[in-house]
């Protein structure tokens, strides 16, 4: 009988300029393809790097915790940091490196230098999460900026932080192609991520009822009622404009079981208010 074969580890690579100089040799051989991350990789990460590596020669991952993003200094502490479990995932995915960086190798500058956005960044999320989104554009130019990849994959899951980064990606003449990937769901539609570990079996399986209120209500504001008859606390749902996409999203966030959700929907044809 064949022995079991497992595909390589990445390679884990912890600082910038051997991580450019990684991110180079692959590009001299063909398309690369870059999954930016926070790590405790579940399927929709996943999905990122499975479309990655179908449309480039090369995909490498990034798994930093990115302090500057985290508004809620408990939520940053709690976070989970799997490193020896997300290389094996990722090995499994077609994924060549990670790049894992310390903070201080990330911010040489302290954050002295931050990229601001002044009106999407703003509204929605941005509204209950006062500088996240500035933490976020902040490290994801540095981390395009060190990979130059051909294309970077973000998920619709957190559709804000795409728009936001495509956006940024054009403002600042970005080489790297910006690539939407679908939402990755649990059976009962409760959009896959790390914060659902966090849940209780219970809760887990009620917090589907969140997807299927923001699917099938009419508007926005009948949407906030539903969610709040349902035993969810919403902090927001709005129909939003996406003039790229062309099509209006449903943005929404609620907390529940002490854990803060987020999920987004195309507003429902023919209920457009
Ligand atoms: P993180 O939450 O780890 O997510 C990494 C990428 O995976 C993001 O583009 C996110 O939208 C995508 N993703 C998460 N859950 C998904 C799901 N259920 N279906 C499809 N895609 C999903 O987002 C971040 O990290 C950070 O803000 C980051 C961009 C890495 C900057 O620090």
């Amino acid at each position: 009988m064949a022995a079991t074969r497992s595909s390589p580890l990445p390679v884990l690579i912890r600082d910038p300029a051997e991580w450019q100089a990684f991110c180079t040799a692959r590009r001299a051989e063909g398309s690369l393809g870059f999954v930016p991350t926070m790590g405790a990789l579940h399927e929709g990460h996943l999905s990122l790097c499975h479309r990655a590596a179908a449309e480039n020669h090369s995909v490498v991952v990034s798994i930093f915790v990115n302090p500057t993003q985290f508004d809620d200094k408990k939520d940053l502490a709690a976070y989970p940091q799997v490193l020896d479990a997300d290389m094996q995932k990722l090995a499994g995915a077609g994924v060549q490196a990670v790049f894992s960086p310390s903070y201080e190798a990330l911010y040489p500058d302290g954050y002295r230098y931050r990229v601001s956005e002044d009106t999407v960044s703003r509204r929605y999320c941005g509204a209950h999460r006062p500088g996240h989104f500035d933490g976020v554009l902040t490290v994801v130019l540095k981390l395009l900026s060190l990979s130059a990849a051909d294309a970077a994959y973000f998920g619709e899951k957190d559709y804000q932080q795409y728009m936001l980064v495509r956006d940024m990606a054009a403002a600042f003449f970005v080489q790297t192609k910006i690539v939407a990937c679908p939402i990755v769901r649990e059976s009962n539609g409760l959009a896959m991520s790390s914060r659902n570990e966090r849940l209780s079996p219970a809760d887990r399986a009620a917090a589907g009822a969140f997807y299927t209120i923001i699917s099938g209500a009419p508007d926005a504001g009948a949407a906030i009622e539903q969610l709040a008859a349902a035993g969810f606390d919403p902090d927001y749902v709005e129909d939003v404009e996406d003039p790229v996409m062309g099509r209006r999203r449903r943005l929404a966030a609620i907390r529940f079981g002490g854990v803060r959700l987020i999920d987004n929907v195309p507003v429902p044809e023919g209920r457009r208010t």
